[in-house]
């Protein structure tokens, strides 16, 4: 008697006319084996180009000499290569403002300007964006002839020339970005660009009910009115108070004069968040790298 074909040997389903079907080890073995040949393809087979058509060639898309748009994203941080292809299948890529789809695409990451919805990349790898919790005691500059502490002494393995992004006081602590992006470093501290900077200051208490109003219409100060953008009370014991306040003024000493020109002297201030980068739980004298996301947000705040 002739058994059936499933008590053959054979696997159901792997008969004549039927598809085969592998078993779940076979199937990651299959897996494993593609995804490493479109790795290898996408990077360094021009292959890969022909298969996916002649596309728009231009200038834009290759560039000579240039990396793979796909390659460029997944070293941004975008996602793993297949999902940067993904994206730029379906149309989400910009190069220098104009929608790439095509797969075989090159790109200048050092001079050209990289979206992915509309959110700029950081796309070349030379570029450092860093944002450091600075404690009291700690000049703002990367060197100082008098021998003080520096960001310099903050950063004991960056060996690019980074730009502080604004400044705070010697005996102000927190947020301070720093990047060898010198475009980006000069809109963020430059007041044109309005970027909002929120500190949180302890301060003679108790404070009025209007001390609020007082600030956001604008307090003269010896170089003019200063005004705040938003100003709350987080907490009052006692004789001191816990204060928030966010403006986008750059003068010097700007919040500790305002509040003292208010009758409530600053005691401690923290830069808590500079436009979309919160300072978040990083201790005191660290150091963390900015994410893809919050790089795009900077730029996004300064119309970059
Ligand atoms: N305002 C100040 O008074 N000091 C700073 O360091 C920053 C803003």
């Amino acid at each position: 008697m002739t058994r059936p074909p499933s008590e053959s040997g054979a696997r159901p389903g792997s008969g004549p006319g039927r598809p085969a079907r592998l078993s779940p080890a076979e199937l990651a073995r299959a897996r494993a084996a593609a995804a490493q040949l479109h790795e290898e393809f996408a990077d360094d087979s021009d292959e890969w180009e022909e298969l996916s058509g002649p596309g728009d060639r231009d200038s834009l898309t290759d560039v000579p000499g240039g990396v793979r748009l796909q390659k460029v994203l997944a070293a941004a941080g975008v996602g793993s290569r297949r999902h940067c292809e993904e994206l730029i299948g379906e149309g989400r890529v910009e190069v220098d403002g104009e929608i790439v789809r095509r797969f075989g695409a090159r790109v200048d990451p050092q001079h050209q300007v990289i979206r992915v919805d509309g959110r700029r990349i950081p796309a070349s790898e030379d570029l450092v964006y860093l944002a450091v919790n600075k404690p009291t005691g700690v000049l703002t500059s990367m060197s100082d002839s008098r021998g003080r502490k520096t960001m310099a002494d903050l950063l004991p393995d960056v060996s690019e020339r980074l730009f502080h992004v604004g400044r705070l006081d010697y005996d102000t602590e927190g947020l301070m970005l720093l990047t060898n992006d010198g475009e980006l470093a000069h809109r963020l501290a430059h007041p044109r660009f309005g970027v909002p900077k929120t500190y949180l200051a302890e301060v003679a208490g108790p404070v009025p009910r209007g001390l609020g109003r007082q600030l956001l219409t604008g307090i003269e100060l010896d170089d003019g009115i200063a005004g705040a953008d938003k100003f709350r009370v987080i907490e009052q014991v006692g004789a001191r108070a816990l204060v928030e306040v966010t403006l986008h003024e750059g003068r010097k000493h700007i919040v500790r004069r305002m509040l003292a020109a208010a009758g409530h002297p600053v005691t401690r201030l923290v830069r808590t968040q500079v436009g979309p980068i919160a300072l978040g739980s990083l201790p005191p004298g660290k150091t963390r790298k900015l994410s893809t996301k919050e790089v795009g947000e900077l730029y996004a705040a300064v119309g970059l």
